[in-house]
């Protein structure tokens, strides 16, 4: 049974999920979306505990979490870096053990990868990546969610991330994708390329499933994408870079000139949000009718539950 595999598991990466199990929570969460649709919210998380510890801001991930654990019955802890040790004066694995007697599991959003992977390792419930510089997985999910509710199943469907091509969205879409297959063209400047140990960990994952994964700084390259995809120039702790990205981004932004070249006419807008209206994206397009952030935006929410569901042993 699939739904045994996932008791107990946390979310670090895709990396170490099977394209069967991605399959499943996505089912899983387009379930719960219409369960919420027609109000039929449970008290599944009842008796539950969940920490969110955050050591960057957050609208979306925070309030998700929050309100998809906290309608059912569960009880979410809000932690900021300001509020606990973790890290300082108190090593990772220490709190890790701290909060796995306490709590059932932990969301944790961050700087190093490492602090994520020490909390699961340490704590032991489950933990789940809210976003850290190199991955931001539960992003991933909400946007094959969106993806697939404009155009069916995301296999074979091709999607451009435009812009940093390091940053933790364009990596996490690159191993969502490749586990799915899912065709990805990252367009950047070839400084801000993907790091080449990642593609290569992606290479096995993308034969198997059959995506197409490339990487270009011709913004041609956009033709026949069902989705091009966006985030911010400077990560958060990227702030002192800002002047270098608006440089060599510039030529990147999106915005309906760069649309039309999908040669599409059903071809969708998205981005992770917050956005920089002017920047990365123009406000023309991200507020019109092809934008389809607002639909990511919701869909992290339905995208936790299913998460927290599946790896608390609750479906
Ligand atoms: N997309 C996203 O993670 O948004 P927040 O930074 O607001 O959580
Ligand atoms: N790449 C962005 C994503 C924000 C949700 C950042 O890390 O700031």
């Amino acid at each position: 049974m699939i739904t045994q595999q996932f008791k107990g598991r946390s979310l670090l990466t895709w990396l170490d999920y099977q394209a069967e199990e991605i399959r499943y929570l996505l089912d899983l969460s387009q379930q719960v979306k219409e369960e919420a649709r027609k109000g039929e919210i449970g008290r599944r998380f009842a008796g539950k505990t969940l920490a969110l510890l955050f050591e960057k801001r957050s609208t979306r991930t925070r309030c998700a979490f929050e309100t998809a654990f906290g309608e059912e019955g569960g009880h979410p802890v809000f932690l900021s870096g300001q509020d606990i040790h973790l890290g300082v004066k108190e090593a990772v694995e220490d709190t890790a053990r701290v909060l796995g007697r306490m709590f059932s599991a932990i969301q944790f959003r961050g700087f190093k990868q490492s602090a994520a992977e020490t909390l699961a390792e340490y704590s032991g419930v489950p933990v789940y990546n809210g976003l850290t510089d190199s991955f931001h997985p539960t992003q991933a999910l909400a946007d094959i969610q969106t993806l697939e509710e404009n155009f069916g199943n995301a296999a074979g469907k091709k999607l451009c991330f435009v812009g940093d091509g390091r940053n933790n969205v364009a990596r996490s879409l690159l191993v969502i994708c490749a586990k799915l297959g899912v065709h990805v063209t990252v367009i950047c400047p070839p400084e801000l390329s993907p790091d080449p140990a990642l593609l290569a960990l992606c290479e096995p994952p993308a034969r198997a499933s059959g995506a197409n994964i490339r990487v270009a700084a011709d913004l041609k390259e956009v033709e026949g994408a069902h989705a091009l995809y966006t985030d911010v120039w400077a990560s958060m702790g990227e702030e002192g870079q800002k002047e270098e990205r608006i440089r060599l981004l510039g030529p990147y932004q999106v915005n309906q000139a760069l649309m039309d070249m999908t040669g599409r006419a059903d071809s969708i807008f998205m981005h992770c949000l917050p956005a920089i209206k002017g920047e990365e994206v123009t406000a023309e397009l991200l507020d019109g009718p092809r934008s389809r952030a607002w639909d990511e935006a919701e869909n992290r929410k339905h995208t936790v539950k299913a998460v927290m569901l599946a790896t608390l042993g609750l479906v």
